[in-house]
């Protein structure tokens, strides 16, 4: 049975299941506060759980706050690099995706600071260090030459990006948090799809050397952010519990 509900604050609250032994498991659901009742009005809500299921799927509410927090900080990793990116571009119809992209990328910023400020967390509120300089630098070193090596060096940082979510949106969340992830896994697919064709119409598509170079590039970049980004997150993790234990 439902046992209890966070405040209802936002789109998110965090559910306690309680099954007839006691035992307990967490997890997020989508909901509303109705303006005149002043109550959760539950729109989406998790199937009970069975006793024998309840200690194997509980939620571990620390981890879920350090994956939040690495996404939200890919997502700042990537604003500064579109903002230079947009400037920079000189064909008026890649600035104009480009734009449209990033307000994907600030909309999930603001989900994502959303749900970890519901799971009790505090979002993080600066780039990955030192990787999100990385990412910017790779974007800057692109700028010199033009609009080709501007979507060069921001193929380059959405292929990280585009990994990253992509790993995370096969992991086993609750399921408010897995359609959120995966809805962003999805945008980021599309930008880095779309990058890659819009440098194939300007002739650095994939068979080419440049676009081999930046496939390579790409891999190798993503793969040293990666080892440090989850470095960090790790040890953001490790404050979380001893924060939550305190
Ligand atoms: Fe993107």
């Amino acid at each position: 049975m439902v046992a209890m509900v966070s405040p209802p604050r936002g789109r998110f609250q965090i559910w306690r299941f309680v099954g007839k032994t006691g035992a307990v498991r967490h997890g997020l659901g989508i909901g509303q506060i109705d303006p005149q009742l002043g109550v959760c009005i539950l729109v989406q809500r998790f199937e009970p759980m069975s006793d024998t299921t309840t200690d194997a799927k509980s939620v571990d509410i620390a981890a879920l706050q350090a994956d939040l927090a690495d996404l939200l900080q890919l997502e700042l990793d990537a604003l500064p690099m579109y903002a230079m990116a947009i400037s920079a571009l000189r064909d008026q119809a890649l600035r104009e995706r480009l734009r449209t992209y990033r307000q994907d990328h600030e909309r999930h910023a603001r989900d994502l600071t959303a749900l970890i400020r519901e799971l009790g967390g505090a979002p993080p509120l600066l780039p990955h260090l030192p990787t999100g300089l990385f990412k910017l630098g790779v974007q800057m070193a692109g700028l010199p030459g033009g609009d080709r090596t501007i979507l060069l060096g921001f193929v380059s940082n959405e292929w990280q990006s585009r990994e990253k979510y992509g790993r995370y949106a096969a992991k086993p969340y609750p399921p408010a948090m897995s359609r959120l992830i995966a809805s962003h896994a999805a945008d980021e697919a599309r930008h880095y799809d779309w990058a890659c064709e819009a440098l194939r119409d300007l002739g650095c598509g994939e068979e080419t050397l440049a676009g081999q170079a930046t496939q390579a590039f790409a891999r190798m970049h993503g793969s040293v952010a990666d080892i440090l980004e989850g470095i960090g997150r790790a040890s953001n993790e490790a404050m979380i519990r001893m924060r939550r234990r305190s």
